[in-house]
């Protein structure tokens, strides 16, 4: 499974590629705004340098929701470079904007989806990347974790090549049960990649080990 980062915080999108585990990168428009990065010019130049601190790709999202305006600011976007994937919303212009980038060589995300049929539209428009938000759902009392295994079932199938990027995960156990349910990508906060180094075995085991090396290292002076 691929991790990718949600933010737009090229500190953080820094530390967890220095780590070596970073595949790529999601935004959207509120972890854009949340580092202050508005205007045209700003954006472009944003979205530049966090391509290059990462090996795979970055979701750049529109913010246009007719038609034309998501083809253009799109086509603006994937310009920027190669590893830019335009992330559009699932909305029925949407839908219409992802089999147009698609037929163009232009890869998708489609973003903000909440149910299997959703996700079957995706596919079918020939959206690159489905985002089904796993902590939104949660938030409101319903499994997002079931929607992943129904969107893998549903893919499986009939061999879409959409890959599943599960969204909105919040805390370690929603990367571990993305990877046990066959989530292609996960993208999540720095502090979920970060807590799955944790477990005080590990920390206790390694004091032990240093402990007993110092004792015998004293004891052969
Ligand atoms: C998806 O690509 C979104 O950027 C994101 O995962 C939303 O997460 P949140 O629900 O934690 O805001």
């Amino acid at each position: 499974m691929k991790f990718f980062i949600d933010t737009a915080n090229l500190a953080q999108i820094k530390e967890a590629q220095d780590l070596g585990v970073l595949d790529g990168v999601t935004t959207n428009p509120s972890l854009m705004a949340k580092e202050g990065i508005t205007g045209d010019d700003n954006v472009l130049a944003h979205y530049k340098a966090i391509c290059d601190l990462v090996d795979d790709n970055v979701s750049a999202e529109v913010i246009s929701t007719d038609f034309e305006g998501m083809i253009a600011e799109g086509e603006r976007l994937a310009a920027i470079d190669k590893k830019i994937v335009v992330k559009v919303p699932m909305i029925a212009d949407g839908v219409k904007a992802l089999k147009y980038f698609s037929k163009k060589g232009i890869r998708t995300n489609c973003t903000l989806v909440f149910s299997a049929g959703q996700a079957l539209l995706a596919a079918k428009a020939g959206a690159s990347y489905v985002s089904p938000f796993v902590g939104r759902l949660d938030d409101i009392s319903t499994d997002g974790l079931q929607l992943i295994e129904d969107i893998r079932l549903i893919y499986d199938n009939y061999g879409y090549e959409t890959e599943i990027l599960a969204a909105s995960v919040r805390h370690p156990m929603h990367i571990i049960e993305c990877a046990k349910i066959g989530a292609d990508v996960m993208t999540g906060p720095l502090s979920a990649i970060k807590a799955l180094l944790k477990h005080p075995l590990t920390d206790i085991g390694l004091q032990q080990f240093l402990a007993d090396h110092a004792k015998a290292a004293a004891a052969t002076k």
